[in-house]
């Protein structure tokens, strides 16, 4: 292999690959494509190994997450979904929806740390709905709680009534806490904590969680209480005043959708979902798309700023993680664009192939700034 870190420890990984449903399985190929290139050109060797979740897996064995997966990712050092979901299963019970299966690997590997950054580039302020000013310097990461909160509440339903409870207790609140606190220490040390304080109780204990660990453990970050519904508005109005936006599950749902349309398309946002063993789930924010899939022209952007992502916080390898990253803005630049940004807009393989070309051809592994290591939970 023609790699220039060869007289670096062997960099072994296994990953196991979820490509899904919907576009799911195109993107993931787009992904495997450049992950290729990454061991030819770096000499990281990523050992993929496929597996089912969501629809494809209920299909195939009636469960959105078999236990077969659950082992392999037991095994390995990172997870990378494609995308889950579709109308063939919309009418399904709840346990067999492909949601579900997403939603139980984040709980079966407590990946309570998930990770949205969303970061606007200057080729693409044309394609955001907000006025180009405002998208200048934009660079924030979403912290979301990912394993608690309404989602994984009691639910019940009887007759015309139905309830879905919001819980979290001081240990949740707490480790989350901790991982945004780290993160905002790499970065402007300002936490916004987004909250419904006015109304809900389980965001008073969160204000009250956070403020406490805050003081006592990272004296020097500084932290800002704000309501959801505030913050909705002023992730539109001045978004670039944002440094670490943290907050429960719901809430970071809604807020990540919505923050993707700084960046130009739901199509350019990666996602990574970690545990305390850095174990990590690496996924797009967007979903399976299924009025577009099997047509080629799915955005594999945020699926490669995924893999980037794993790189670098479940890999240990920040050089090629900015240099996959700095490979894909130079596309951007280059204006290689899917059609959910431009008219006339390149197919998904055309676009892994310019990624990969520019990848290869590159002199290192990236000019790291040492500005982005990893998270390490534990
Ligand atoms: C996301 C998705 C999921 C969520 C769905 C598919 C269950 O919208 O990752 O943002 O709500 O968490
Ligand atoms: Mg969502």
């Amino acid at each position: 292999m023609s790699s220039e870190t060869t007289n670096r420890p062997d960099r072994t990984f296994k990953v196991v690959g979820l490509p899904g449903d919907g576009i799911g399985p195109e993107v993931y190929a787009s992904a495997c494509q450049v992950l290729d290139v990454v061991q030819d050109r770096f000499g990281v060797h990523v050992q993929l190994d496929p597996q089912l979740i969501g629809g494809a897996a209920i299909d195939a064995s009636g469960s959105p997450l078999p236990q077969a997966t659950i082992d392999a990712c037991r095994q390995a050092d990172a997870a990378l979904l494609g995308a889950v979901g579709g109308p063939k299963w919309d009418g399904n019970p709840v346990d067999r929806r492909p949601e579900s299966g997403l939603l139980k690997i984040r709980a079966e590997f407590n990946l309570f740390c998930n990770l949205r950054p969303i970061v606007t580039h200057p080729a693409l302020h044309g394609f955001s709905p907000l006025k180009p000013d405002r998208l200048e310097n934009v660079d924030l990461m979403l912290v979301r709680e990912l394993t608690g909160g309404i989602y994984f509440g009691k639910k019940w339903r009887k007759g015309d009534r139905a309830e879905d409870v919001c819980s979290y207790n001081r240990e949740e609140i707490t480790r989350v806490t901790r991982a945004a606190a780290r993160i905002a220490q790499q970065r402007d040390r300002r936490i916004t904590l987004v909250d419904k304080a006015n109304v809900l109780e389980t965001s008073r204990l969160w204000r009250e969680v956070v403020h406490q660990v805050i003081a006592d453990e990272f004296p020097d970050v500084q932290v800002e209480n704000m309501f959801v519904d505030a913050a909705a508005m002023h992730l539109l109005n001045r978004p670039a005043d944002f440094d670490v936006m943290l907050t429960e599950n719901l809430f970071g749902d809604i807020l990540s959708d919505e923050a993707s349309m700084l960046c130009g398309s739901l199509g350019l946002l990666p996602s990574a979902s970690l545990n305390e063993e850095q174990f990590g789930l690496y996924e797009p924010v967007h979903g399976s798309a299924p009025d577009i899939a099997g047509q080629g022209i799915a955005n594999p952007y945020a699926m490669l700023l995924s893999v980037a992502m794993m790189l670098r916080h479940s890999l240990d390898c920040p050089e090629e993680a900015d240099a996959l990253e700095q490979t894909i803005f130079a596309c951007w630049n280059e204006g290689i664009l899917t059609r959910d940004l431009v008219e006339n807009g390149l197919g998904t393989q055309d676009i892994t192939e310019a990624v990969c070309q520019r990848l290869s051809a590159r002199k290192s592994s990236g000019h790291y700034s040492g500005n982005t290591p990893g998270l390490h939970l534990q």
